[in-house]
């Protein structure tokens, strides 16, 4: 290996990068290709994109010299009329080789069944009109998931202007927009008041939407408790309560389906779901879409007695928040990770309507992100 030292004790070049010495004191090495693409230069601060292109160098990048000048690291490139400047604390944030830093990844915070006092709400008016609101929920639904908008506009565009605050409205292929409009008549067999499982919607989509909305337009019924359960909370709790269990929920891919004359959709998903942390993320569960289960039978010996050790403990009562939605608030929740469902309720009591939509959880974290930094460049070198 050719080693030249270009500044004592601080920079060694090697083949195919080199070392530096960080503030602690210790040397890290950095990959050529890695630094010479990152260059400051190579980033348009009109676009913020990268508008260097790395396959149009004509022989591999190779520091003629380099060394530390200012709390930068200077690199002078051998095939190229190019410097490069790169500040120390920015190497310091990659030298590990962790993962960029981010403001949305915050830790989940499970709730239980005693939530509903302490559930996060905010008026839909000062959303509107406060980033620093907007903020706070955001924040809010990525730490637990769920929470209450109140004073929404008793309009069709009121849920619209809400939705659009976090993200684009999400179609399914149910369209934009679903009603749950329940005007109460016995004869009309496409609205029922029975009880509703609890689930999460649209599993059958390869990816189902992230944050639903469902807008209380009136709710005037006896009865039709809304039933809400943090997935977290109980998969985690799952997870030591029954480790092999949790593992076959956690690991095998199972069969979901919503078909009627025009669609067919089909998915496979894991009934707990994993961020790369290996921490519980989320649920896909949903009775009235799951599909049959297409295991060797022998793994279903094992699968289906865990499955429903898992389904009735989502209806623990320690778990379950039960409440009475009102006219004007807007839940608002993780659809990976909240189930829901709804208690039966009376048949001649008068009227119930809800409007939903969804965004998707992506769009979510990227609006809480532009909240709250200016991503990296707000640290431009
Ligand atoms: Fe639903």
């Amino acid at each position: 290996m050719n080693v030249i030292f270009s500044h004592p004790a601080t920079v060694e070049l090697r083949d195919q990068g080199l070392c530096v010495q960080l503030s602690d004191g210790a040397p890290h090495y950095f990959n050529y290709y890695w630094l010479r693409d990152n260059c400051p230069s190579s980033f348009s601060p009109m676009t913020r994109e990268r508008s260097f292109d790395i396959f149009h160098l004509e022989a591999a990048p190779r520091a003629r010299s380099a060394e530390i000048e200012d709390e930068a690291l200077v690199i002078v490139w051998q095939d190229e009329d190019h410097v490069s400047r790169l500040p120390v604390s920015w190497l310091e944030t990659y030298a590990t080789g962790k993962p960029r830093p981010d403001p949305a990844d915050l830790p989940r915070v499970p709730w239980y069944s005693d939530h509903y006092p302490s559930v996060p709400r905010f008026s839909q008016p000062d959303l509107v009109a406060d980033s620093a609101q907007r903020k706070a929920w955001i924040q809010a639904l990525i730490v637990s998931g769920f929470c209450i908008v109140t004073d929404m506009p008793d309009t069709d565009a009121g849920l619209t202007e809400t939705a659009a605050l976090i993200g684009t409205i999400r179609p399914t292929f149910f369209g934009d927009y679903f009603d749950v409009k329940t005007y109460i008549n016995p004869t009309n067999t496409a609205y029922t008041s029975a009880a509703l499982e609890l689930h999460t919607d649209t599993p059958a989509e390869e990816y189902a939407p992230g944050i639903q909305f469902l807008h209380c337009r009136a709710n005037s019924v006896q009865g039709g408790q809304s039933l809400y359960t943090d997935g977290v909370a109980v998969a985690n709790d799952f997870r030591k309560r029954d480790p092999e269990g949790f593992k076959l929920l956690s690991e095998i891919a199972v069969p979901f389906y919503c078909e009627h004359d025009t669609y067919d959709m089909r998915s496979r998903q894991t009934v707990i779901e994993l961020d790369r942390f290996g921490e519980v993320s989320g649920l896909t569960i949903s009775q009235h879409m799951l599909d049959m289960l297409d295991l060797p039978q022998e793994v279903l010996d094992a699968y289906y007695p865990a499955f429903c050790r898992f389904g009735r403990m989502l209806q623990e009562d320690k778990y379950m928040m039960r409440f009475l939605m009102k006219a004007g608030e807007c839940m608002v929740f993780d659809n990976h990770r909240i189930v829901h469902g709804r208690a039966a309720y009376s048949a001649s009591s008068g009227e119930r309507y809800l409007r939903g939509c969804y965004t998707d959880r992506a769009e979510m974290r990227s609006t809480y992100r532009a909240l709250v930094s200016e991503g990296r460049f707000k640290h431009a070198v």
